[in-house]
């Protein structure tokens, strides 16, 4: 079977002044797959994702997305190329509609207002949330506001969707949901996930390989059985919980 690349991280190092939080870390994301970065906290997972999306410059190393070079480039120019990420905290516009929290995303990828319309009920059908479309979204319960943010990066319609931390607060079955969604999503419109989660069981029931960050350094990568049965792993990180 071949495989295509859509991202390549290669030796990518993060410091904020004396203390180094992603050290000389490669990594690739093929396409059509759920690849899990996972970690102790403070492990260097979310510093990751803020460099690929172009929030924060690597201080070394070099992120490839589709061939291209994206390592200079700001989030508005990674989004354009098919690269967009959710936030660990969610960051919604909390006095607006989550119409318009989806419409707002829409504005950078379509210019016709009838698609950008079109695209959010699509999206809102898609996260379940379309009988929400005219709730606030500051006043929702917190399962449905990090559905409005997966909605949010969703709307651009990306090749690659990185999730921070997805299924924190959510209770058992809006997991099953959410994970239901993510395999929906990377299905129908052919996307790749990048997932950062410390729900072990969701992450070992959905991803396809897995990616183990610990201090900022690469620990170990395989598929979650490799991963589950590692012993650095497993007394860095997973202990029984896997
Ligand atoms: N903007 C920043 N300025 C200074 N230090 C930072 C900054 N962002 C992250 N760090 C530090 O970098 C290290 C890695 O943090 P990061 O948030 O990437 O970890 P994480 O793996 O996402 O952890 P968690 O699972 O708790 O979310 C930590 O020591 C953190 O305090
Ligand atoms: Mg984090």
């Amino acid at each position: 079977m071949t495989t295509e690349i859509l991202l390549k991280v290669e030796k990518l190092t993060r410091r904020f002044g004396g203390l180094t939080a992603v050290s000389n870390l490669s990594f690739d994301v093929q396409k059509g797959e759920i690849l899990g970065l996972i970690g102790p906290n403070g492990a260097g997972k979310s510093t990751t994702f803020n460099c690929v999306s172009g929030f924060y410059p690597a201080s070394e190393g070099r992120i490839e997305f589709l061939g291209e070079d994206i390592s200079k480039m700001n989030t508005a120019q990674v989004c354009h190329k098919g690269l967009v990420r959710t936030f660990q905290h969610d960051s919604l516009l909390t006095d607006m509609t989550v119409y318009d929290n989806i419409l707002i995303a829409t504005f950078s990828t379509i210019s016709v207002k009838s698609e950008r319309v079109r695209r959010v009920h699509e999206t809102a059908e898609i996260l379940n949330l379309s009988d929400h479309l005219q709730d606030i979204a500051g006043n929702l319960p917190h399962g449905l506001q990090r559905r409005v943010s997966i909605a949010i990066a969703f709307a651009t319609r990306p090749k690659l969707l990185c999730l921070d931390e997805p299924l924190t607060g959510l209770n058992q079955t809006e997991v099953g949901g959410a994970l239901a969604t993510f395999r929906r999503i990377r299905d129908e419109f052919k996307l790749s996930i990048l997932l950062v989660e410390h729900n072990m069981k969701a992450v070992m029931e959905i991803c396809d390989r897995i990616v183990v960050l610990d201090h900022g350094i690469f620990l170990a990568a395989g598929s979650p059985l490799e991963i589950k049965q590692n012993p650095a792993v497993i007394s860095a990180y997973l202990g029984k919980r896997a």
